[in-house]
């Protein structure tokens, strides 16, 4: 009966301290990416059905959740606008607006929360009236080269309102050298760029297109034409070194859970620094279970951020950064 094993690795698993002594990975508020949704107006809030727990906020109280933010020691929060029907076009000029619904806010928040980074999206999709990310030409194809001409003014604008990162999610060709051309031309020289650069055409998303309703100008069609195909991984490595040629300081892959073997790859292979986007439909998938009673939503959630770490992100973008970053907290 007795055994002499030489190697038992239950024996570092005995304790707590043991657990944590020899823990690879860790956790913190410091990994965190806070997605906010800003509408109009002022004392305004909308929950979004699909994602329990998330309201679109006016920016008012949107400042709440920069305190909150920085309470909790999480260093970004990402912008996400809703634009009113009236304002989207086909063109979708109204993102290129210096007094726009985003680069107010960001003008507003910094000047109250100075030492908060924000992060600001740059695609077309709030803007146009068929919530595509770029200009379409008359048979509904996404136009590349014209569609990176707006992006580059989009850009110019937020960085010119001061926003700290500016994140390209469009995935057009060529957008992030252009976007960084542009930001040199104009001295913006401490805009950082983090690039949705292995950005996947996920039913994944489906929650976020309801916050900014984009989903009913989008109706039947999809952005397969331009964002990646579920079923690559080397393309993914195209992408990401791409985008780190033409200038990106950071890389993104999304959706995130799905994804965690191109997070590795891409980590392996380039050693830049890394983020995962745990997307709307994540988080929605989580919600559902834990309000049935069928997941320990706290556990869940620190289990599922932890896993992006051992995957090799940096950080993550995520909407429970505000709970998690609490329960990290706690202890
Ligand atoms: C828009 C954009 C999307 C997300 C972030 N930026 C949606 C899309 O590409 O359709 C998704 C985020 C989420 O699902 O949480 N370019």
């Amino acid at each position: 009966m007795t055994q002499h094993l030489y190697h038992r690795p239950r024996r570092l698993r005995r304790t707590d301290a043991l657990r944590r002594l020899v823990s690879e990975h860790t956790l913190s508020a410091a990994d965190f990416i806070y997605p906010v949704f800003v509408i109009p107006g002022s004392n305004k809030r909308e929950s979004v059905a699909s994602m329990p727990g998330v309201e679109r906020l006016s920016l008012d109280l949107l400042f709440t959740k920069a305190e909150q933010c920085l309470a909790l020691g999480v260093p970004v929060m990402a912008l996400f606008p809703v634009i009113e029907t009236d304002k989207k076009t086909a063109d979708g000029l109204e993102a290129t607006n210096p007094e726009g619904l985003v680069p107010h806010a960001v003008r507003e928040l910094k000047k109250r929360f100075p030492e908060l980074m924000l992060l600001t999206d740059v695609a077309l999709d709030p803007f146009t009236s068929h919530g595509q990310d770029g200009l379409i030409d008359e048979h509904g194809y996404v136009l590349n080269d014209e569609t990176v001409e707006v992006l580059q003014m989009q850009a110019l604008v937020q960085a010119q309102a001061g926003v700290d990162i500016v994140a390209p999610s469009d995935m057009m060709d060529g957008r992030i050298g252009a976007i960084r051309e542009t930001l040199e031309a104009n001295r913006c020289i401490h805009t950082s760029i983090m690039a949705y650069s292995a950005k996947y055409a996920s039913a994944f998303y489906g929650p976020f297109r309801d916050a900014v309703g984009s989903s009913g100008n989008l109706g039947k069609s999809n952005k397969k034409v331009y964002q990646m195909n579920p079923a690559n991984s080397n393309e993914a490595l195209l992408e990401v070194g791409m985008d780190l040629d033409e200038g990106a300081d950071m890389v993104m892959v999304k959706p995130g859970m799905p994804y965690l073997d191109i997070l590795w790859r891409v980590k392996e292979k380039f050693a830049r620094p890394t983020f995962a986007y745990q997307v709307s439909g994540e988080y929605a998938m989580i919600k559902a279970a834990a309000q049935n009673g069928w997941l320990d939503e706290n556990a869940v959630m620190l289990e599922s951020l932890l896993a992006f770490k051992r995957a090799g992100a940096d950080g993550i973008l995520t909407y429970f950064a505000l709970d998690a970053a609490k329960l990290l907290k706690q202890g």
